[in-house]
């Protein structure tokens, strides 16, 4: 079992679009679990998976609710749907309030989601983080993952921000252990007029420190991205980002999987 987290450093580059990708893609049974502090999106972006409106009350909501009681594994399944495309979500909060009020929820979250290595059913778990500032509620979420990945734009302000807080998470996330999750990039750009922008700037944030990655690149292509935005595609597997998102997809989940123990901060 293993725990992928997507974030950003500002700005929206795409985050739940690569969250909602790779659920898709995952080679292995997974459930996105939309934990954007800043409240989630899928429930009004992505129909359920019998064309109707997915129950915007079923989700972490019930469990950051509840959590305070303790929260298992089990729990954290029960509050899945499935959407649109075969996936299977736990539909984010309403607002930014109710992640406050979640409080100390927000780890117990985290330690039932890990809790799912003991579980009699393999799943991995992927983590749409949203964006990630210095008083993240869902720190513990990102420290209990396998792998943190920050999604950024090959633009050189949205570079700039990235680089601070992959710094920054490269000391939040050390855990008791001294140990980090695997911690690295990816970078959203025009691959094919801006391909060398796109090393650029992997470039720039991998010498933040031996221990972050450059996991790879997302193509900017609006027609792939409106697929995870609602839209009705007629072949959604020929659009430029989920062909590359197959390579980045299965190139993660190997990372994932590889790399349990954490790497020395
Ligand atoms: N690879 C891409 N190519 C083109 N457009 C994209 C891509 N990824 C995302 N987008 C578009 O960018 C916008 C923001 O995407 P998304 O909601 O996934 O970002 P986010 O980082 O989750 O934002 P937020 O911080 O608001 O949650 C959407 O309109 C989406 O369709
Ligand atoms: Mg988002």
């Amino acid at each position: 079992m293993a725990i992928v987290s997507f974030l950003s450093a500002k700005g929206s580059p795409g985050v739940t679009t690569t969250a909602l990708l790779a659920a898709a893609l995952w080679p292995r049974p997974a459930v996105l679990l939309e934990a954007d502090p800043a409240g989630g999106d899928v429930a009004a972006r992505v129909p359920a998976l019998d064309g109707g409106v997915l129950d915007p009350d079923r989700g972490l909501l019930p469990l950051l609710t509840s959590a305070r009681r303790g929260l298992s594994a089990a729990q954290v399944l029960e509050q899945t749907q499935h959407v649109a495309g075969g996936s299977r979500v736990v539909v984010g909060l309403g607002s930014s309030e109710q992640s406050l009020a979640a409080g100390a929820g927000w780890s117990a979250l985290a330690v039932a989601v890990r809790g799912l290595d003991r579980g009699a059913e393999p799943v991995d778990v992927v983590v749409d983080a949203g964006r990630v500032g210095a008083h993240a509620v869902h720190l513990d979420l990102l420290r209990a993952s396998d792998l943190v990945v920050l999604v950024v734009r090959a633009e050189v302000a949205a570079v700039l921000h990235a680089r601070e807080r992959l710094r920054a998470l490269g000391g939040a996330l050390r855990r008791p252990d001294g140990l980090l999750p695997r911690l690295g990039t990816v970078v959203v750009a025009d691959l094919r007029r801006r391909a060398r922008d796109a090393d650029e700037a992997a470039d720039v944030l991998t010498a933040v420190g031996a221990w972050a990655d450059d996991f790879g690149r997302l193509p900017l292509d609006p027609a792939g991205a409106r697929v995870f935005d609602g839209a009705l595609a007629s072949r959604p597997e020929r659009t430029a980002l989920v062909r590359a998102g197959r390579t980045l997809v299965t190139d993660l989940f190997t990372a994932a999987h590889g790399g349990t123990a954490g790497r020395a901060a």
